[in-house]
């Protein structure tokens, strides 16, 4: 591997080979989603704890300092909506070029494997890491299910994740599900987990992040399930003690529970 790309992979894998990501993309199709009204706000308390963020151009620009100190990936598809026809249907909306120009560790991007737009999702990836390597950019496939939540079990999830990386993504972003073994075992390059199921509780959150990385995960790239909370900060630090001091999911919720009360008083 040549030096940029794996000092870019280094920015964003951190030295226990774990990596905590935090997207902050999501208004790129939802709009101004809940809790991601300003985004700026959203990002400022949660960036000290997060290995790397997850956010469009326009985020970047208008919501995060350009002395923010934190790896970017970029997200740079796109091009539809959640009032549109097909969420499927995206295009690649950001050149490599002015990712370079925004200092970007990484560029991310959607598949949407057995969709209508299965074929065009997998081109896009497969032409932006031609351009990635070009210039030693790794590239985060995501592989998105649009509406389809019921997609989200391990015999999609592998084979989903299994394409993006022979199509050469650096990193794959997949949900968290049963048998998460056999998404991590299919797949020949590391993999996040973004927000899996709709869960009650925060201890729902912390076991399905524990038993992933139990099952080979290298982290996480979890969004509403940390800024969507009442207590976010209080969120992330748990989380970061599953991804990266290996805290079991009770060891996590005490820390949770224990950070809330001062993040309350701040309230
Ligand atoms: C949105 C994304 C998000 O980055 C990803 O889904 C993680 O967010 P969440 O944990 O909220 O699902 O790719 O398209």
């Amino acid at each position: 591997m040549e030096w940029g790309m794996a000092n870019r992979l280094a920015q964003l894998i951190q030295p226990d080979g774990h990596a905590l990501f935090l997207p902050i993309d999501h208004g790129y199709f939802q709009g101004p989603t809940r809790k991601l009204e300003e985004p700026g706000k959203t990002i400022k308390p949660l960036l000290p704890y997060a290995d790397a963020l997850f956010v469009t151009r326009g985020v970047l620009r208008s919501s995060v300092a350009p002395d923010n100190s934190k790896p970017v990936i970029l997200r740079v598809s796109g091009g539809t909506s959640v009032v549109g026809k097909d969420l499927a249907n995206e295009g690649i909306t950001t050149s490599m070029e002015e990712a370079i120009r925004l200092n970007a560790s990484a560029v991310g991007i959607s598949v949407f494997v057995g969709s209508d737009y299965e074929k065009e999702s997998l081109l896009n990836l497969a032409k932006l890491v031609d351009d990635g390597e070009r210039y030693g950019i790794p590239v985060m496939a995501v592989t998105a299910v649009g509406k389809e939540l019921e997609k989200r079990d391990a015999r999609y999830l592998a084979l989903a994740c299994r394409i993006a990386a022979e199509l050469g993504a650096r990193v794959v972003k997949t949900y968290w599900c049963e048998d998460f073994e056999k998404v991590t075992g299919g797949c020949p390059v590391p993999v996040v987990m973004a927000g899996g199921p709709q869960v009650d509780t925060e201890l729902e959150i912390f076991e399905f992040v524990h038993d992933g990385m139990q099952k080979g995960s290298i982290g996480v790239n979890l969004g509403r399930n940390i800024w969507q909370n009442e207590f976010p900060a209080a969120m992330i630090k748990a989380i970061r003690a599953i991804v990266h001091g290996n805290a079991a999911p009770e060891e996590a919720q005490a820390l949770y529970d224990g950070e809330k009360k001062s993040e309350a008083k701040k309230q």
